[in-house]
């Protein structure tokens, strides 16, 4: 499996390639909260997939990274879309660089599973730390909606083992609502989705697209959203 660290500190350019061939996903959020006018938070905001998607009709956007070469592309992009409205910053999840009660929507892509699958040393204290964080910034009447992973390669929902606990702790200790919709990518050609597959997912799914002579990649995305007390 590709070292995931190293792509988002070199390989950013590569990265958004990649997701650009997914659909966007404003519709999915504004079902769960309508956006206008909200202060917005992207935590793990990598290239901008949310945050591009949400600047636009929010009051503000923040979008935090742990990796400066993923934030550069988000803040071109969202300079290029002409918005004044927002900011980035390099921070980790488990400490905001944020005032308390500042925020009315905290999203989170494919983020906070890289400290919280079970594979991680004390995965459970760093969701609680995640936890925290997110409902000491969120204002009262705030919502949190997080994305992650229910497997790529797969039509209806596989998600990885390693994630499973960390899912349930979701639902079952920190009372989130959840549901799942498709994310599939939408590749040019066979050639690219190869490329890209095996960039990203590694050879075991690039060799099984490249068989199959697949563009339109199926994938799987979990969705769960809670409005902290
Ligand atoms: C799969 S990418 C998702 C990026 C973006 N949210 C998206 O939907 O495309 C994961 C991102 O999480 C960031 N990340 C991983 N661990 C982090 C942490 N502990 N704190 C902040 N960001 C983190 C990575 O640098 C990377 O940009």
């Amino acid at each position: 499996m590709p070292n995931h660290e190293a792509i988002y500190r070199e390989e950013a350019a590569q990265y958004h390639e990649m997701i650009a061939r997914q659909p966007d996903l404003l519709s999915v959020i504004e079902e769960i909260v309508p956006l206008r006018g909200l202060d917005v938070v992207d935590i793990g905001a990598g290239t901008g997939r949310l945050s591009a998607a949400l600047a636009p009709a929010a009051n503000s956007l923040v979008a935090l990274d742990a990796a400066e070469a993923m934030l550069d592309i988000t803040a071109e992009r969202l300079r290029a879309a002409g918005l004044d409205n927002w900011s980035v910053r390099v921070a980790d999840h488990r400490e905001l660089p944020l005032q308390g009660g500042s925020a009315d929507l905290i999203v989170a892509g494919w983020s906070v599973c890289y400290l919280a699958s079970v594979n991680v040393p004390d995965w459970e204290r760093n969701l609680e730390q995640v936890i925290g964080e997110i409902k000491r910034v969120l204002r009262p009447g705030g919502t949190i909606i997080l994305f992650e992973t229910m497997g790529t390669g797969y039509e209806t929902p596989s998600p990885p083992e390693f994630l499973l606990p960390y899912y349930r702790k979701l639902t079952d200790t920190y009372g989130f609502s959840h549901r799942w919709i498709r994310t599939d990518y939408e590749f040019d050609d066979a050639d690219q989705a190869e490329r890209l597959t095996r960039f990203f997912f590694g050879d075991e799914l690039a060799d099984r697209v490249a068989a199959d002579k697949l563009s339109r990649l199926p994938e799987c995305a979990g969705i769960w959203w809670l409005k902290p007390r």
